[in-house]
């Protein structure tokens, strides 16, 4: 696979060791700013032709796939114009960050015909994997997902776009909980309403957005499922995702470490492994899957109706102001 990076910021090296994992090649880069190509070149050693527009370089047609790893606002816009001049596209979370942007985005990926795939790697970490099959077996009655890390005044200097409603789109909801509430939605399906509250704890003056925000998802058959984040902790804790089922209660932590009815469960390989990052491994097996999707001409599972389903959520979680509010779907 011949494939493109637009944004060389913080995420794009691991998009950049993962596309060789996969087993394809970086054959084109783009940046706004050419201080960020340079830096990208000497980090990776990557030869790759350099743009600094990214519509010239979406017309170079042997590229076969586009990763879209920009600022928030920009994503809708850029996933549009690399289906239609027939790329296929793997968008960084979250797929959009406004409601009139999703039917566009979908009727652009169904009018291509080429795969768009959304980046929430999380789905692919083993113990994320082992707790789905679980559900599969025993459904989830009930549900808690918690995020709960440090992101100080230092975090959202590091880029202009970020704490802003038209840049970044939200806060801790759009940026950093966006994965475990995505995981949340993949392991107790599709929730009927939402009653959420939103606030901004300690960045008042330094960000629009919200720090802070809790919600209760409620299901049509009265299941339901609760939810907490925050940025505005003193120190980063383990992100934990936890279900209750028939059988018991199902505590993922840190993305890693299952713990079934207080006893931990080792791996299929029998190995315990304790406080893997959030976000390293996860790429290379999303990418390989996306890549081998393509290639075999088989649906990839986190299309643009998955990647809309988690931002439909946070966004009907901004309008409730503690009000029950219908999801849409
Ligand atoms: N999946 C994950 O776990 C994960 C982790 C980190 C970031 N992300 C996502 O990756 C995306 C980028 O985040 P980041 O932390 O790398 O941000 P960043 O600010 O470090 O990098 C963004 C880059 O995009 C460039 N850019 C801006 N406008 C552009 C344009 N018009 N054309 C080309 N380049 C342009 C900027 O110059 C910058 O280098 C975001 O969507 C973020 O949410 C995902």
């Amino acid at each position: 696979m011949r494939a493109a990076i637009i944004g060389l910021g913080a995420i794009s090296t691991t998009h950049y060791g993962a596309i060789g994992r996969a087993g394809g090649a970086v054959a084109a880069i783009c940046d706004v700013d050419e201080a960020k190509i340079a830096a990208f070149r000497e980090k990776t050693g990557s030869t790759a032709a350099g743009y600094t527009d990214w519509r010239e370089l979406l017309r170079d047609e042997s590229l076969d796939v586009i990763h879209v790893c920009t600022p928030h606002y920009l994503h809708a816009e850029m996933v549009i114009a690399a289906l239609q001049a027939g790329h296929h596209v793997l968008c960084e979370k979250p797929l959009c960050i406004r409601e009139e942007d999703i039917p566009r985005v979908l009727e652009a990926e169904r009018a291509s015909g080429r795969h768009l795939g959304v980046c929430h790697q999380n789905r692919y970490n083993e113990s994320n994997m082992a707790t789905h099959a679980l559900v599969e077996a025993d459904p989830a009655k009930a549900g808690f997902g918690t995020v709960v890390w440090d992101r100080g005044a230092g975090y959202y200097a590091s880029g202009a776009w970020r704490g802003r409603w038209d840049t970044e789109g939200g806060g801790v909801m759009i940026n950093q909980a966006l994965h475990t509430l995505d995981l949340l939605l993949w392991l107790m399906g599709q929730p009927e309403t939402v009653q959420a509250d939103i606030a901004n704890r300690h960045l008042s003056g330094v960000i629009e957005v919200e720090d802070t925000a809790s919600a209760l998802f409620r299901f049509a058959d009265g299941r339901a499922f609760t939810f907490y984040a925050t940025t505005a902790s003193a120190a980063d804790f383990p992100v934990q995702v936890m279900v209750a089922t028939q059988g018991g209660q199902t505590i993922v932590a840190a993305n890693d470490t299952i713990t079934i009815n207080g006893k931990i469960r080792p791996s299929d390989s029998g190995e315990i492994r304790y406080g893997k990052d959030v976000w390293g491994d996860g790429h290379a097996k999303l990418i390989t899957d996306f890549y081998t999707s393509i290639q075999e001409s088989r649906p990839f599972a986190i299309d643009g109706r998955e990647g809309a389903r988690v931002v439909r959520a946070i966004l009907a979680m901004y309008r409730s102001q503690g009000r029950e509010e219908k999801l849409s779907v």
